[in-house]
Parts: structure tokens; C-alpha cells; sequence
């Protein structure tokens, strides 16, 4: 027994070694190391750090975290502010409070902002692309990163002209089967997918992700992950567990894992070096160090709130978010202390994606 677990853990060591060396490896052999995972995590993770290290430095990139809408037309199984969920108080910021929040991000160091917002049709192009303009016009050395959902070609085209730099759209899943399991029946993988793809042709940095443990997920849809990952070739990549809201159609599905979570990060830094990889919130909502943890798998951004105080509470897509009853201020303060604990530092700076 003993000898047999021993030549896994040689076998696991083996492929983690390919997989740093040639960015790939089969479906078969990611399968077989999300399978044996508990046999070769540290080891996954060392050569991670070390990977991120070589291309980024110990540098951890900040972002700013606008949460300017939770209005959302759409009713993503999973998502807490739903448009079927009525206990949702919904709010919109106005361009002013929108600046006000990148005025004060601005003065804490963040040199990226990211307006995030549930899909709401009250943001036309021309509100946005006006919205847009003025940040970048204001704050000329920041890099804007949208994530407000599926929308046409022409509106994502205005919305890079008027300044845009990247955006934000995680794809959720690979699987289209599984994507139906999510979603109502009026929203599709394929759409999804053509939004991601006009992104790219539009010269966006563009971000996909996933979550980890979300229902009827299985680990051949996360081995399927890095194989879509590896052929679509995003910029970012946000992955965090899925964790249940109370008044989803999920709200009695289990949570994602903490270790799953962290090997996922690992797996992709190894096959995407040079993506951009938050440790996300969700992670820290699972564990109390899980963002320290995800940096220490691989993980090099970080995405502080900056939304208004009062808004925070309002914007609930899963139970018990952190960061819900701290100002700002203080949460840049925590993060500081908390990335110093990994041996990585903070840095301003908009934090770009490096090419080869
Ligand atoms: N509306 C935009 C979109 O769909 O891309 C951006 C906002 S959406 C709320 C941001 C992300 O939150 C989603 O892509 C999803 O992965 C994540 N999310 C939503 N509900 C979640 C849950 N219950 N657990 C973990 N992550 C969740
Ligand atoms: Fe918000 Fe620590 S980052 S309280």
C-alpha cells in the first residue's frame, strides 16, 4: 500500500514537472492529478511561486472594486442578487458616486479600477462609454476594467473606444451541459462563449473564470477546464469556490473547497505562466486566510472593495462575503498586512499582462 502511494506521489511529481515544462499535458494526466491531489499539492504549489515569481516578481497587482450596480435581468442559478430574488434592496451609483469611489482609490495607491455590476439595462452605451471617458480623463495612468456581462460587438466596441482596457466575463464553466444546469434556459454557452471571443478580437485584455465545487460539477469538467483555458488563452483568469446563497436554487448545494480551489489556481498558473490570477474574495469567504493561501498557490492579484460602505451589504452573490462592514481604507490597510505574510509585496502600478 505504502510502496503504491509512494509511486503515485512519483507519478503526480512526474507530470506537474511536464506540465511546468511544456504548459500542457493531456486531459488524462490533469485528471490524474486532480484525482491525487492530496499527493502532490505543495509540491504543485512550490513550482507555481516559483513560475509566478520568474515573470512577475513577488509582486502582487491591486484592484479596485467598483460594485456600482446590483441590478441583474438575468437569474443565474447560483448568484444571490438574481432578478428572482426579492429580498435583493437594489441600488445604482451615479456617475459622481462612481468617481468619488476612484478618487479615493486613486489617493489609496489603486491604479486599476473594476466596475462590476450585475447586468443592468439602465447602463446603456452612452451612459457607460460616458462614464468611462471621464474616469479616463480624470485618471489618464489607470487601466479600466469593465464586468457587466454579455452584451453585442458594437456596445463592447464603443465601450473599448471610449476606454476601456479590459474586461471581465467568466465563462463559468466549459461544459456546455453543465452551463445548462446553471443557468435559465434563455441564457447560452454559446452566446457566452461569442461575447468572450468578440472580447478578445477587440483587443480587450480579457478575463474568463470559473468556480470550483459549483453543483453537479464533476472533476472531469475542471480537467476540461484547463484543456479550454489552454486553447482559449485568456489574460485573467478568476477562479473562486462556489458558495451557496440563501435564497438561490442552490441554497442547500455544499460549497466549494478550499483545496480544490488552490490546486485549480496552481494548475493554471503552470499552464498559463503569465496569466493574471486573483485570490479571490470567494476564497477568503471560505477561509479566513484563503487569499494568503491562494497567493502561496500561484495567485498574484488581488481585488479590494471599494464600493461605498453603505452599498456593500447590498451586493450579497453568495452567504457571509467579507469585506461587507469595512471601509476602503481599512481594507487596503488588511490587505497590506495580509499579502506582507506571504513573502509578496503590493504594488502600484495598473499591472498589465506581460507578454513573452
Ligand atoms: N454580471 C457580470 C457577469 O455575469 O459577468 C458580473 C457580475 S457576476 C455577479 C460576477 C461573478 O460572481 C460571476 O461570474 C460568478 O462566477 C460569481 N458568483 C456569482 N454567484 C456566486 C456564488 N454563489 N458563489 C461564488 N461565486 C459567485
Ligand atoms: Fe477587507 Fe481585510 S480586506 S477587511
Amino acid at each position: 500500500m505504502e510502496f503504491m502511494l509512494k509511486q503515485h506521489t512519483v507519478i503526480c511529481k512526474e507530470l506537474i514537472d511536464k506540465l511546468s515544462k511544456y504548459n500542457i499535458i493531456s486531459y488524462d494526466e490533469y485528471l490524474c492529478l486532480i484525482n491525487n491531489r492530496d499527493l502532490c499539492s505543495e509540491y504543485l504549489f512550490k513550482k507555481a511561486r516559483n513560475v509566478r515569481n520568474k515573470i512577475y516578481g513577488n509582486k502582487i497587482y491591486i484592484r479596485g472594486l467598483i460594485e456600482f450596480t446590483n441590478y441583474c435581468k438575468n437569474d443565474c442559478l447560483y448568484c444571490g442578487i438574481r432578478r428572482s430574488n426579492k429580498n435583493v434592496d437594489r441600488y445604482r451609483l451615479s456617475k459622481q458616486e462612481i468617481l468619488d469611489c476612484c478618487n479615493l482609490g486613486y489617493g489609496l495607491g489603486f491604479r486599476t479600477f473594476v466596475m462590476q455590476g450585475g447586468e443592468d439595462l439602465y447602463y446603456t452605451d452612452e451612459i457607460l462609454c460616458d462614464i468611462v471617458k471621464e474616469i479616463k480623463e480624470k485618471y489618464p495612468d489607470c487601466a479600466i476594467t469593465l464586468s457587466v456581462g454579455e452584451r453585442s460587438y458594437e456596445s463592447y466596441k464603443k465601450l473599448k473606444e471610449a476606454g476601456a482596457d479590459r474586461y471581465l466575463l467568466r465563462h463559468e464553466t466549459a461544459n456546455k451541459n453543465h452551463y445548462e444546469k446553471l443557468h435559465p434556459k434563455e441564457m447560452s454557452f454559446n452566446n457566452r462563449m461569442r461575447c468572450l471571443n468578440n472580447l478578445k478580437d477587440l483587443g480587450y485584455q480579457v478575463g474568463a473564470g470559473f468556480m470550483v465545487g459549483s453543483p453537479y460539477q464533476t472533476e472531469e469538467d475542471l480537467a476540461n477546464e484547463l484543456i479550454f483555458l489552454n486553447q482559449f488563452k485568456p489574460h485573467m483568469i478568476g477562479i473562486g469556490p462556489f458558495i451557496s446563497h440563501k435564497d438561490t436554487p442552490f441554497k442547500n448545494e455544499k460549497s466549494g473547497t478550499l483545496e480544490l480551489t488552490l490546486f485549480m489556481i496552481g494548475l493554471v498558473r503552470l499552464t498559463l505562466p503569465n496569466s493574471l490570477l486573483p485570490a479571490t474574495t470567494a476564497l477568503g469567504t471560505i477561509d479566513s486566510i484563503g487569499r494568503e493561501k491562494g497567493i502561496n498557490s500561484g495567485a498574484n492579484v488581488i481585488m479590494p472593495n471599494l464600493s461605498p460602505f453603505d452599498v456593500r451589504k447590498k451586493y450579497m452573490l453568495y452567504d457571509n462575503k467579507i469585506c461587507t462592514g469595512e471601509e476602503s481604507a481599512y481594507c487596503v490597510e488588511c490587505i497590506k498586512k495580509r499579502i506582507k505574510t506571504t513573502g509578496c509585496e503590493i504594488v502600484t502600478d495598473r499591472g498589465d499582462y506581460k507578454e513573452f
